[in-house]
């Protein structure tokens, strides 16, 4: 069996390039003991991975150059040497970026029979939507009657941002996003009260203007201006998430931080980062938390599907320009 891959052929610089990739194909190996093959069907593509390509590491290994890269993915196994895991099972693993996957058995999670679509594990039941529970839940913890901001609001951990605050008790929910169409779905399909297209200008005016009387919690997915002009709007004892700086994720330079991050110290605001992998212990409990609100309609599962492994970069590419509404898949394969 063949099987193309893309491998990180340079480190980009700026926004990732067509020529900082290469698809190859190779022979699938056959499986070793306790080793399964996976045909994968579908892969993620995450603005995090923009991180892995700079060849440090940071709190996760970078890409090595001239390597096949890493994705969370789904598939269906075709191979197995392991009474764990059967052929014909559906899994969930960390080697996207390929046709086939082999690796070992405990390396892969049987993804539950009770989704109709596997995929769902990638996006608002997957860590994806555990991420924004986690910033929402504990980190920067919604209480009845708070006021919430999400920026990318409109990408994979924003769009199930306004679900989960309003299950929490916030009373209004803000998101920001890019364009007056991600802005008209944040508001009508979305569960947001308030949508800013950060892209007019005029993001503090338009924050104010949605909370005149501020903001209790901000998810920031951006950075940059985003997280100074949330400092600003913050009420006393607000709670910050810090879940990622998209917005300088190709910046070639070190950019600035807020110039009002003193008024954290007189508003006695809580600014906290976090990564999701710190917190498995609670993911089941979120998956069958998640699954009922996705049932239910109380939480969007919006994805942006490109299809072929050959279009993988491109996906990667277009997400971080904001091709993307909800979370950006990859299908690799149509399921078996
Ligand atoms: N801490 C953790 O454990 C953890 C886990 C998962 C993800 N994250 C982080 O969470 C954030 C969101 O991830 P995601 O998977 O949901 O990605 P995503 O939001 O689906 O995709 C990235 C989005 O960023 C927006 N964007 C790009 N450049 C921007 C800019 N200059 N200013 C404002 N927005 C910009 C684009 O939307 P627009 O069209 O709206 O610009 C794009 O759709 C990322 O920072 C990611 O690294 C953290």
């Amino acid at each position: 069996m063949k099987s193309k891959e893309w491998l990180l052929v340079s480190r980009p610089v700026g926004e990732p390039v067509a020529a900082d990739f290469e698809l190859r194909e190779v022979d699938v190996r056959e499986p070793g003991p306790g080793e399964v093959v996976v045909r994968n069907e579908w892969m993620s593509v995450d603005p995090g991975m923009r991180g892995r390509m700079r060849g440090v590491r940071t709190y996760i290994a970078p890409f090595e150059l001239g390597e096949p890269m890493e994705a969370g993915a789904t598939g269906t196994v075709v191979a197995s040497n392991a009474d764990s895991v059967p052929v014909g099972a559906t899994v969930q693993h960390v080697l996207g970026w390929r046709e086939y996957a082999v690796l070992p058995a405990d390396q892969v999670r049987i993804v539950p029979e009770t989704l109709d679509d596997p995929s769902d594990i990638l996006s608002a039941v997957g860590l994806t939507g555990y991420t924004a529970y986690l910033a929402l839940a504990e980190i920067a913890p919604v209480k009845p009657g708070s006021v919430v901001f999400v920026s990318g609001a409109a990408g994979a951990v924003g769009t199930t941002a306004a679900g989960i605050a309003r299950q929490l008790g916030a009373a209004t929910v803000i998101g920001s996003a890019g364009g007056p169409e991600k802005c008209r779905i944040l508001v009508e399909e979305l569960g947001y009260d308030h949508a800013i297209d950060y892209r007019a200008g005029t993001l503090k005016q338009d924050l104010a203007a949605a909370a005149p009387d501020g903001i209790d919690i901000y998810l920031d997915n951006v950075g940059g201006e985003h997280l100074q002009v949330a400092i600003g709007a913050m009420r006393p004892h607000g709670r910050i998430a810090l879940c990622g700086a998209v917005s300088q994720y190709n910046a070639v330079e070190p950019q600035p931080g807020p110039n009002n991050l003193a008024a954290a110290v007189g508003k006695r605001l809580g600014l906290q980062g976090f990564i999701v992998y710190d917190h498995l212990a609670g993911y089941d409990d979120y998956f069958t938390k998640a699954s009922g609100w996705v049932r239910d309609g109380l939480l969007a599962n919006r994805k942006t599907v490109v299809d072929g492994i050959e279009n993988a970069t491109g996906a990667f590419i277009g997400q971080l320009r904001g091709d993307n509404v909800g979370k950006m898949l990859v299908r690799i394969s149509a399921p078996a």
